[in-house]
């Protein structure tokens, strides 16, 4: 054999021993990431799309003691996903010394508890402040400048424009991720970190610093006039009345792309934005809420100035159906998926996880799940309890089963589904050749003007509105039901023809996605509708035409 021939048998073998011995590092899970495709999307986790059911911990649980408080919360409701603050006063106390002694904390818990993580990055802002900078950056206002507002007083807020700020902070973040990636690229506990929290600036439209209004004066930068479709000017001339909020909004996106690019340089996990939400009917003046944040009125500012950022999600506080359902609105787009970061943990929100996740949304996530005794009334509830977090623990118990499943059929378009809404009227789902109404407060048997008997009382339970359905086609004219606190009822779509439903089957899902029957609903199960109380049930409709 030549001497070629020879090294090249002994690189082969070589190869092969390596291939064998890198087997675990092949083995491992893909990257999650965020997909679309026709103005729909998915959270791929593991390779196949996922349904985030999270639970966000308090603020300052981001230490292993109050930790330990927050597990029991978190299985009690179920959730599959949890939101932990990393806080970068804690990562990096002194300039260039990292710590990362929590972050390896809660991976470990993480994976013992069976839960995922998603990391929110409370750097440069939270809730618009600059609260968890290290001191080092909070004493030194030279180095990292404050925002100036329009009477050149200095905000409480840090300046977008300060530079060494911006590569502080992208420092950072980039160990953290690179950290990250160390300890988790094999099992990928984390699916998706948020960089930086509810940013944006109350008090001021922008930065009037000198640095800021250079680049105010100057043109709008093209990437932002391709997307809004207007021609060359200045911030003035292009966006006139709203150029202040624009520009601030493109000015904080810039910074929080620089950001979150250095992050997914080391590792390139999706990455959001949470916002503070103003109102979604209704134009506000932007000094009635945070300036500058990912608002309905600037998302274009925020998709051109931070391509790194995968989507904006909406924090969603608001009690009443019209707005909570009009911010999902404003969030659900073909060119961004929705994932409600923060909601409420009080029980008039829990019902809404059937509006987002009928809007396709990729996940939902109550805010504050611990047993830390904090409560965060009148945003929440006023003492986070079981009893408190039953409506949570409830709800989940209806997807979690099957929330691959479900995530599938979304990003297929095949979902719909609605929330009780205040007013307490019968909503509809209109999906393939039907109409699927869903109707709330009724008995399980009968109709709500059969008093023959005497009056009919008040079903029980209902004086907050607790219902919701979501509906899956799982194959043509098929089509599976979870729901709560309802009456469903499917009826042929009219000019479709004859149609009827030939069975009603209760069931599950397997690990594999599998439907496996229980039993058929009929006589009186049926009679009236399809009647779901508070127990956790899934039912088959099969239709047919004849
Ligand atoms: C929204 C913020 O993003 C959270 O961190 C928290 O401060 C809540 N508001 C209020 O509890």
């Amino acid at each position: 054999m030549g001497l070629f021939l020879k090294r090249l048998k002994a690189g082969l073998t070589i190869g092969v021993l390596t291939a064998l011995f890198a087997t675990p590092v092949l083995a491992r899970e893909p990257i999650p990431q965020l997909v679309s495709r026709d103005g729909r999307h998915a959270l791929m986790v593991d390779g196949a799309p996922f349904t985030i059911l999270g639970a966000q911990v308090n603020n300052s649980t981001n230490y292993p003691v109050p930790l330990a408080e927050a597990w029991p919360a978190i299985h009690y409701v179920g959730a599959n996903t949890v939101q932990v603050p990393i806080a970068w006063e804690q990562v990096e106390p002194e300039e260039g010394r990292f710590d990362f002694s929590f972050v390896d904390h809660l991976l470990q818990e993480a994976r013992r508890n069976d839960v995922r993580l998603v990391i929110l990055w409370f750097a440069t802002w939270k809730n618009t402040a600059p609260k968890y900078a290290p001191a080092w950056v909070k004493l030194n206002l030279e180095r990292f400048p404050h925002l100036i507002q329009a009477d050149g007083t200095e905000s409480y807020a840090l300046s977008p424009y300060g530079q060494e700020t911006r590569a502080a902070d992208a420092r950072a973040f980039a160990a953290l991720m690179r950290h990250i990636r160390r300890i988790d690229e094999r099992e990928r506990t984390v699916i998706m970190v948020q960089p930086e929290n509810e940013v944006g600036t109350y008090g001021s439209v922008r930065d009037y610093s000198p640095a800021a209004q250079a680049v105010f004066d100057g043109p709008v930068p093209s990437a932002l006039l391709e997307r809004v479709g207007k021609q060359p000017g200045s911030w003035s001339q292009v966006f006139g009345e709203e150029a202040d909020e624009f520009f601030h909004a493109w000015s904080i996106a810039a910074y929080v792309n620089t950001v979150a690019e250095a992050g997914k340089r080391e590792y390139p996990l999706p990455m959001y934005v949470n916002a503070a939400v103003p109102d979604p009917h209704e134009r506000a003046a932007p000094t009635s809420y945070a300036s500058g944040g990912p608002v309905w009125p600037v998302f274009d500012a925020w998709k051109a100035a931070a391509p790194s950022i995968d989507m904006l999600s909406p924090d969603i506080y608001n009690r009443d159906s019209r707005t909570y359902e009009g911010n999902l609105d404003r969030y659900a787009r073909r060119d961004n998926a929705l994932f409600v970061a923060e909601t409420g943990n009080d029980v008039p929100y829990a019902r809404y996880l059937f509006s987002t996740l009928g809007r396709g949304g990729i996940g939902w996530s109550p805010f504050g799940v611990d047993y830390t005794g904090y409560a965060n009334y009148p945003l929440g509830a006023k003492a986070v309890t079981e009893e408190a977090l039953t409506p949570f623990r409830d709800v989940y118990r209806l997807i979690a089963p099957w929330q691959r499943v479900w995530a599938r059929l979304a990003f297929e378009g095949k979902v719909g589904g609605v929330s009780e809404p205040d007013d307490r009227s019968t909503q509809t789902i209109q999906m393939g050749d039907w109409t699927i109404s869903v109707a709330y407060r009724r008995w399980q048997f009968g109709q709500p003007d059969w008093t023959w008997l005497g009056p009919l009382d008040e079903v029980p339970g209902k004086e907050i509105p607790n219902g919701g359905a979501v509906v899956a086609e799982i194959e043509p004219g098929q089509f599976i039901v979870a729901a709560q606190h309802a009456r469903v009822e499917f009826t042929p779509r009219e000019g479709t023809g004859r149609r009827m439903v030939v069975r009603y089957e209760e069931g599950r899902f397997d690990d594999a996605g599998n439907w496996v029957f229980e039993r058929i609903w009929n006589g009186d199960q049926t009679d009236y509708g399809l009647n779901f109380t508070d127990r956790p049930r899934l039912l088959r409709v099969v239709t047919a035409t004849y």
